[in-house]
């Protein structure tokens, strides 16, 4: 019975069917989405706290209604991908407290810190830009619920990358000299950070294989590394920066550019907990939970009551 069913999911995964929440599903399945979702739906939101710093530092009332839609944009991709999660039977409450309890992983790239107005304007495009490669085939991915959020995100990542892209461009074609170093600067700390975003070498990737077999994954993390760097160099053209690669080049025989090595010490110690804000950036987290207890208790309360005034 167990491998009539097993051989009916691999069947539809072959046919590139989508998986539903209420269809049959291996268990080992079902727990690789809960943690990839999961961890996604963290990344979202610890992802606002380095942006959510600048908006009251925003340079003008432009460019602070434009931060401020795009990191709550990256709220509501937390809340949405959280409601995927919870289709596969885990609750918010248990995601959030391994989360806060430091169990749970999130994006090393937000474990760096924001230093300039500039790196606002990096991180649109760059991290957002490295996101977009990365969430494009999400939206191919064989578990319904995920795929169609990644829909939604992907629409809104994009506005993401090309906000970015042109608060950078502004500050390189008509800003000042040292408003140029800053742009310069903001791009040598992040490049690095965002390669690292997309995981470790598939030959160093604990789960590629598999995922890639039960179509979640769709593309290998180098494959959508080496997209994002070939993509990135003729967007820093434009901008007119340097990528700070001295290794990086144009190989003909490859089609792509080859680039240099990532240090992958820096990349695990990030995702173990030791990158410069993982602290702060969980005691934030933890922070803004415990001060929002009373706005759920409230609502919990509310709900109760009109829940006994309908049985009334
Ligand atoms: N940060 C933290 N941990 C990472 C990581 C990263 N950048 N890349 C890989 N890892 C972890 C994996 O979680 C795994 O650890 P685990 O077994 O404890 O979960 C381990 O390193 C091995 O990596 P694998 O390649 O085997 O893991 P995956 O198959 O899960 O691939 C991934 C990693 C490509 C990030 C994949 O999980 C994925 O596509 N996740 C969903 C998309 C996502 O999270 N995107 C980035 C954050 S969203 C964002 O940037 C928001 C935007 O609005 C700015």
């Amino acid at each position: 019975e167990a491998q009539a069913l097993e051989a009916a999911f691999e069947a539809r995964i072959a046919a590139g069917e989508f998986i539903e929440a209420k269809d049959w599903m291996p268990e080992h399945y079902r727990r690789t989405l809960v943690r990839q979702i999961s961890q996604h739906a963290h990344s979202e939101i610890v992802g606002m706290l380095p942006e959510g710093h600048w908006i009251s530092r925003a340079p003008s009332l432009k460019r602070k209604a434009i931060l401020l839609a795009k990191v709550q944009d990256e709220g509501g991709h937390g809340l949405y991908l959280y409601a995927a999660a919870e289709t596969l039977g885990v609750s918010r409450d248990e995601l959030l407290e391994a989360l806060h309890a430091g169990r749970a992983k999130y994006s090393s790239i937000f474990n760096y810190p924001t230093l300039t107005w500039a790196d606002v304007g990096v991180i649109g495009w760059l991290v957002d830009g490295a996101a977009i490669m990365n969430q494009v085939p999400l939206c191919r991915c064989s578990y319904g619920p995920y795929a169609r959020a990644m829909i939604r995100v992907c629409k809104e990542e994009s506005f993401h990358q090309r906000q970015g892209f042109e608060s950078l461009l502004t500050m390189m074609q008509q800003g000042t000299a040292a408003q140029r170093a800053m742009v310069q600067d903001a791009v040598d700390r992040w490049w690095w950070p965002s390669l690292m975003m997309f995981g470790p070498p598939d030959a160093a990737s604990t789960h590629s294989a598999q995922s890639m077999r039960w179509g979640i994954k769709r593309e290998s993390n180098d494959a959508l590394r080496q997209r994002f760097v070939d993509a990135c160099v003729e967007q820093a053209r434009v901008l007119g920066v340097g990528l700070p690669d001295p290794d990086l080049r144009w190989n003909e025989a490859r089609g792509a550019h080859d680039f240099g090595a990532i240090d992958w010490d820096e990349f695990w110690a990030v995702v173990n907990g030791h990158g410069p804000c993982n602290r702060e950036r969980l005691a934030t987290r933890v922070s803004a939970w415990e001060r929002g207890a009373w706005v759920r208790e409230a609502a919990l309360a509310h709900e109760r009551k009109r829940a006994a005034r309908r049985a009334a």
